[in-house]
C-alpha cells in the first residue's frame, strides 16, 4: 500500500478549545486539516463560516482542505481561498456548472476537489476527473459527525481507483465519514489515499494517538 495521508475533521473538536486543538494537529502526524462548511440548505446542519475558518487556518500550520457542503459554492471560492484554504472541494450535487466552478477554484491556486454522496454513481466524476486533484468520497450522509460508515462505498473507492489508475491521473480519493481504526485498512485497501477522521480522532482519550494508529496502518 502506498502511503496515506490523514485529515483529521475539526467539526468534532472541542470548539472552546479551538486554538488547541489545531495546536495538538500541528503537533501530531496529520497531513492535512479537514474543515467543514455546511449551510443548513445542502445539508440539515450549520456548522462554521468564514471567520472561524480564517482564525482556524492562521493557526494551522498543515494543509487546510475546506469541504464546502453548501449550495452556490461559486459565490464562495475566493472568499475561503482569501481564508486561507489550500484546497477547496465542491459538491457535484450542489454545483451547476461544475467544470466553471473548478476552473474558479484553480485560479485562485488553490487545488480542486469534488465530493459524492453516498448515492450519486462514480461514473459522473469521469468527465471531470482529469480537471480534480482529489475526490471526496462519502461515505456517509453529509451533515454530521460521528455516523457510521456506508460499506457499499468501498465498492465505489475501488471502482474510482481503477479508473484513475487507467487514465493515469495523479486525483487522490478521499474518503470522508465513519472512518476508524476498525474499518481503515479495508478501505485503503479499496484504494482510497486520504483518510478523514472527525469522531475517532476527537473522541479519544489521546486524539494525536489514534492519528499516528491511522498514519501507521500497512507500514508495517
Ligand atoms: C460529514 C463531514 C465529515 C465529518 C466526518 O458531513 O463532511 O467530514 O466531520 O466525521 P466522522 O469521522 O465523525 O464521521
Ligand atoms: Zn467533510
Amino acid at each position: 500500500m502506498a502511503h496515506h495521508l490523514i485529515s483529521p475533521s475539526i467539526l468534532s473538536c472541542d470548539f472552546l478549545r479551538i486554538g488547541e486543538e489545531v495546536e495538538m494537529l500541528n503537533q501530531s502526524e496529520a497531513d492535512w486539516i479537514h474543515i467543514d462548511v455546511m449551510d443548513g440548505s445542502f445539508v440539515p446542519n450549520l456548522s462554521i463560516g468564514i471567520p472561524v475558518v480564517e482564525a482556524i487556518c492562521k493557526k494551522s500550520k498543515k494543509v487546510n482542505d475546506v469541504h464546502l457542503m453548501i449550495v452556490h459554492p461559486e459565490k464562495y471560492i475566493r472568499a475561503f481561498h482569501q481564508a486561507g484554504a489550500h484546497q477547496i472541494t465542491v459538491h457535484i450535487e450542489a454545483s451547476t456548472h461544475l467544470h466553471r466552478c473548478i476552473q474558479e477554484i484553480k485560479d485562485t491556486g488553490a487545488k480542486a476537489g469534488v465530493a459524492i454522496n453516498p448515492h450519486t454513481p462514480v461514473q459522473s466524476l469521469y468527465d471531470i476527473l482529469e480537471d480534480l486533484d482529489l475526490v471526496i468520497m462519502m461515505s456517509v450522509n453529509p451533515g454530521f459527525g460521528g455516523q457510521k460508515f456506508i460499506y457499499r462505498t468501498l465498492h465505489k473507492i475501488e471502482m474510482l481507483k481503477t479508473e484513475i489508475i487507467s487514465r493515469n491521473l495523479p486525483t487522490l480519493i478521499e474518503v470522508d465519514g465513519g472512518v476508524g481504526l476498525h474499518n481503515a485498512e479495508k478501505i485503503l485497501q479499496a484504494g482510497a489515499d486520504v483518510l478523514v477522521a472527525g469522531n475517532a480522532v476527537f473522541s479519544a482519550s489521546h486524539p494525536s494517538r489514534i492519528i499516528s494508529q491511522l498514519k501507521s496502518i500497512g507500514q508495517e
